[in-house]
This record gives C-alpha cells, sequence and structure tokens, in this order.
C-alpha cells in the first residue's frame, strides 16, 4: 500500500482531488467508484472547483457508488442519492443517467444488487474507487464479518454504524436498519482504490488498518491484498502510528 501523510483534511481533498482528476484526465471514459460520508465533502468541493475552472470535465465518466439505505428514495434530504446531488452531481456535467447508485426502494432489492453489480461490469469495471472507512473497519456498508467474497448485497447495518450516522438524521430511530451495499469483492475488483482517512477519531482505525492483521473482523484489512492502494491520511489521522 502506498501512504501519503498531508497536513489536513483540507490537503487530504485536494490531493485525493489531484489524483482524481489526472485518472479522469487521462482515460476518456473513466469509471469511479465514489463513497459518501464526511470524508469525501471536501474532495468533490475540490472538484467542483476544479470543473468551474475548465480544468476537468466529466461528460464521459461514469460513477458507482459504493452504498445506498434501503427505504429512503433518491429525493429523501438523507439518501446517499441526494447527498450525492447535493456535493457532487448537480455541479458538474456528469450526465444523470452515468451517475449509479444501488436503489435503497427497489422491489426486489436482490434483484437490484445482482444488476448493480452487472452494471459495473458492463461499465468495464472501476478505474479508480474512492472509499472512506468506518471506525470498525467497515468499507461501504460491509460491517465486521462480512466475507471477502461478497458481492452488492443488503445488509443489516450495525449499531455502532447507526449510531455514527445518526447525526445526519433527527432522531436515532429514523436511521434506516438496513442498506445495499458494494462487496468486499466488489471493491477488490476495481483497479485502483484511493482510502481517505482524516481526523484524530480515525487514528485508532489506521493504527488497526496499517499494523494489523488481514481478518473478515476489519474489512478494510483486506486493502493489503490489492496491487494499487493508496492511502491519503492526515497528520491527526496518522498521529499514532509507530
Ligand atoms: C459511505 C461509506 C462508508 C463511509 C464510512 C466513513 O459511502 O461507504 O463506508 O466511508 O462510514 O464515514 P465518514 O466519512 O462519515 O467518517
Amino acid at each position: 500500500m502506498n501512504i501519503i501523510t498531508v497536513k489536513d483534511y483540507q490537503e487530504m481533498s485536494e490531493h485525493a482531488g489531484k489524483l482524481l482528476i489526472e485518472k479522469v484526465n487521462s482515460k476518456r471514459k473513466t469509471v469511479l467508484g465514489l463513497a459518501t460520508g464526511s470524508t469525501p465533502e471536501g474532495l468533490y468541493a475540490y472538484l467542483v472547483k476544479k470543473y468551474k475552472e475548465g480544468n476537468v470535465s466529466f461528460a464521459d465518466v461514469q460513477t458507482f457508488n459504493l452504498d445506498e439505505y434501503v427505504g429512503l428514495d433518491g429525493d429523501d434530504p438523507n439518501s446517499y442519492m441526494h447527498y450525492m446531488k447535493h456535493h457532487l452531481f448537480n455541479h458538474i456535467d456528469l450526465p444523470a443517467q452515468n451517475a449509479h447508485l444501488p436503489s435503497g426502494t427497489a422491489e426486489d432489492l436482490e434483484e437490484e444488487c445482482n444488476a448493480y453489480e452487472k452494471k459495473i461490469e458492463d461499465a468495464g469495471k472501476i478505474d479508480l474507487q474512492v472509499l472512506g472507512i468506518g471506525l470498525n473497519g467497515h468499507i461501504g456498508f460491509n460491517e465486521p464479518g462480512t466475507s471477502f467474497k461478497s458481492r452488492t448485497h443488503i445488509v443489516e447495518l450495525d449499531a455502532s454504524t447507526r449510531q455514527a450516522n445518526a447525526r445526519f438524521f433527527d432522531s436515532m430511530e429514523e436511521v434506516p436498519t438496513q442498506a445495499l451495499t458494494m462487496g468486499i469483492a466488489s471493491i477488490m475488483n476495481s483497479r485502483e482504490i484511493m482510502l481517505l482517512v482524516s481526523g484524530e477519531g480515525k487514528a485508532e482505525t489506521l493504527v488497526k488498518l496499517l499494523e494489523g492483521r488481514v481478518t473478515e473482523d476489519f474489512p478494510a484489512s483486506i486493502l493489503h491484498e490489492h496491487p494499487n492502494v493508496t492511502i491519503i491520511a492526515d497528520e491527526a489521522a496518522y498521529s499514532k502510528i509507530k
């Protein structure tokens, strides 16, 4: 794994943005894997800025997000589709039909998962997957114990994950209990992965990732087995690494 340490959140976002833009500018039909959460917000702001300055176009890009809550449609302010529109899609030239998220309101969720997986294959695989990491080591919504062989599937969200995400909802009861997520094998199938880690709160998580062993009890540990992973961590996140 290639580890890049930067000063703070701002630098992490800019560094990630530069790498992503380089990728998009180097291949006409780039396929991007995208994440939601607090971590990539700065990255998306940087991409919007660079798009507006004319440094990058997303007209030929396809995007696939990692996950979506079950039961929330794309207009729900807490859906990940809404998050993506708000932070990125509404501000760039990515054609709406090129932006993919699994639908958490599909009638047949199993079928939706299989169709999503096929769509990624049909697009020719993800060239660059952006990841954040949960405190428990989850990537996407793949909680500890998820099989490394998993493909896009339905998950029951961990109490700790619901708790961590409750900040976006009015009450704990409103936080969905299920989500659709790309699986670990789906993520590992990407040609390149960029994991962003920021803040003191993630410092212990980064220690577990970098110093721990590869185990399904800590999903992100599988990244040690991917041939092309870059971790961009800020000083606070990196502060507990020996
Ligand atoms: C979001 C996702 C999650 C987040 C993780 C970290 O699409 O897949 O795995 O990356 O929960 O979230 P933040 O960035 O809010 O700390």
